[in-house]
């Protein structure tokens, strides 16, 4: 089972302490919500995990070895679903899905299967056709969602991922984001969602850089 460690990091912008001390494990199987207002630190703590931001102090290590950088994490299955999304707006729900499974190395049929079901298990399927951007915003999230899934991501870490839908879009997400847990996966989202926080096995807030547990985990 994957495992996610962080040991006293610390994240600053230049006078900004935006993540100040923090250690943390989150197992594989395990849902981590990581709640707190905006400008809390929630997007900085993800991109720390994801090798996509340096840490000033200490480590992050996935499996006890250190995340590296983004190219890096991405190969060891280290997946971000960014908030906003990060789709390609001119290609396809299916396309935005499958062209970095190919670019990874997925044969082509399994990509494609993948990429299908994922697509299904967020409830898109009759969509794969359809352009990112004649999409809505909730359906673009599922998409991103999706994206994650078809990885077969070890370490999921979603940024505000159901902040766009509405109460049953936000089950099927978190329902999928389960399933990924379940398969083995760290699972980490950042949410202002109570709800989604709530669904969570662990949760832990954050406020001005500064981390609290709420609930952590049993
Ligand atoms: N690249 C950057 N350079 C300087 N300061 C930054 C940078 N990125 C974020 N910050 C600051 O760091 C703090 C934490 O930002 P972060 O984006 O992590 O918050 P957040 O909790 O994700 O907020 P939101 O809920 O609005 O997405 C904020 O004060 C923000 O202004
Ligand atoms: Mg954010």
């Amino acid at each position: 089972m994957t495992r996610l460690d962080l040991a006293d990091v610390d994240v600053r912008y230049g006078g900004l302490l935006a993540i100040a001390p923090l250690s943390l494990t989150v197992p594989g199987g395990k849902l981590l919500a990581v709640t707190g207002p905006s400008g809390a630190g929630k997007t900085t703590l993800l991109w720390l995990m994801a090798g996509a931001l340096e840490p000033d102090r200490g480590t992050v290590e996935v499996d006890g070895v250190p995340v590296g950088g983004r190219p890096e994490a991405a190969a060891r299955g280290i997946v971000l679903v960014p908030q906003g999304n990060g789709l390609a707006a001119v290609l396809t729900a299916y396309e935005n899905i499958v062209v970095p499974l190919l670019d990874g190395g997925v044969p082509s049929r399994e990509a494609d299967d993948r990429a299908r079901q994922a697509l299904e298990e967020v409830g898109l399927e009759e969509w794969a056709g359809h352009l990112v951007e004649e999409l809505s915003g909730g359906q673009q999230q599922r998409v991103a969602v999706a994206r994650a899934l078809a990885a077969r991501a070890s370490v999921l870490l979603a940024d505000e991922p159901t902040s766009d839908l509405d109460g049953r879009n936000r089950e099927v997400v978190l329902h999928a984001l389960r399933a990924a847990a379940d398969r083995g996966a760290v699972v980490v989202l950042a949410t202002h969602d109570p709800e989604a926080a709530a669904a969570a096995d662990g949760e832990l807030a954050l406020d001005a850089g500064e981390a609290t547990w709420v609930r952590s985990f049993a």
